[in-house]
C-alpha cells in the first residue's frame, strides 16, 4: 500500500502502525492486554479535543469472568464469538453526567456545572457525540500501544447498560475487542476493501 507521505510529519513504521497496515482482526495473539497499556493509550488521547473539552469518553474494562460474561449475552449472536476469543474486551461508553468533572474540564466556567445539570438532554446529546469523536481517539491510541482493535457496534446496548454499566451514569457506545497481533500474521480477516480517494472524498470549495 503506498501513501502520499511528502506531506505527512511521521514517519512510514508510524503511519503503517496507525492506519496503513492496521487492521480489525478477528484473531490476536495468546499474550494477555496488561489493562495498564489501556491506560497508556487512554492518557495519550486523552488530549484530543472535544466540544468544550467535555471529555465524555468513559471506558469499561471487561477483566474478570462475570464481566465478560455480561458483554459477550449483550453481544448480537454473530459478535459473541469474537467477543469470547478477544485476549481483552473493552466497552467504549459515554458519561451522561459528564457535567460533574467540569471542575477539572473547564475550571473557569462560572456556573456550568449547575447549568449542564438543568439539561439532562442536552448532556446526553454532548455525551454521546463526543464520545464517539473520542472513540476514534482510543482505537489510534490502542494501536499507538502496539495493539490491535476490532471494534463491534453490534450489541444489545440496553442489555449491556442494565448489566455491566448498571448503577453508573455511563451508556455503551461500541465494544472493542482487543489483543497483540497474532505472532503467525493472520488476523483473520479478509483482504481489504478499499478506501473512498481523495477525490470522491473532498471537494476544494
Ligand atoms: C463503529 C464500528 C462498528 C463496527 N461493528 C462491527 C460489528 O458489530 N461486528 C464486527 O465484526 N465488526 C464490526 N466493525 C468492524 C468493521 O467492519 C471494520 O472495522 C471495517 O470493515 C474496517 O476493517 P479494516 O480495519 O480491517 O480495514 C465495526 C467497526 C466500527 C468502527
Amino acid at each position: 500500500m503506498t501513501v502520499s507521505t511528502e506531506h505527512l510529519a511521521i514517519d512510514d513504521q508510524v503511519q503503517s502502525l496507525l492506519f496503513v497496515e492496521a487492521r480489525s482482526p478477528l484473531r490476536f495473539s495468546r499474550r494477555p492486554v496488561d489493562p495498564q497499556t489501556v491506560r497508556a493509550a487512554y492518557d495519550l488521547i486523552k488530549w484530543g479535543p472535544t466540544g468544550s473539552n467535555a471529555m465524555p469518553l468513559r471506558i469499561a474494562i471487561a477483566e474478570s469472568d462475570e464481566a465478560r460474561a455480561q458483554v459477550a449475552a449483550a453481544a448480537a449472536p454473530g459478535n459473541r464469538p469474537k467477543v469470547e476469543g478477544a485476549p481483552l474486551v473493552l466497552v467504549a461508553a459515554s458519561d451522561v453526567d459528564y457535567h460533574e468533572l467540569v471542575h477539572i474540564t473547564a475550571p473557569g466556567v462560572v456556573g456550568l456545572r449547575d447549568r449542564l445539570a438543568a439539561t439532562p438532554e442536552r448532556r446526553a446529546v454532548n455525551a454521546h457525540d463526543n464520545a464517539w469523536l473520542q472513540i476514534g481517539y482510543l482505537i489510534v491510541g490502542l494501536r499507538a500501544a502496539g495493539l490491535s482493535v476490532r471494534p463491534m457496534g453490534g450489541f444489545d446496548k440496553a442489555a449491556m447498560d442494565a448489566t455491566l454499566l448498571a448503577g453508573t451514569s455511563w451508556r455503551s457506545e461500541l465494544m472493542l475487542a482487543v489483543g497483540y497481533p497474532a505472532e503467525d500474521g493472520d488476523q483473520g480477516v479478509e483482504p481489504r476493501a478499499g478506501r473512498p480517494a481523495w477525490d470522491d472524498a473532498a471537494r476544494v470549495f
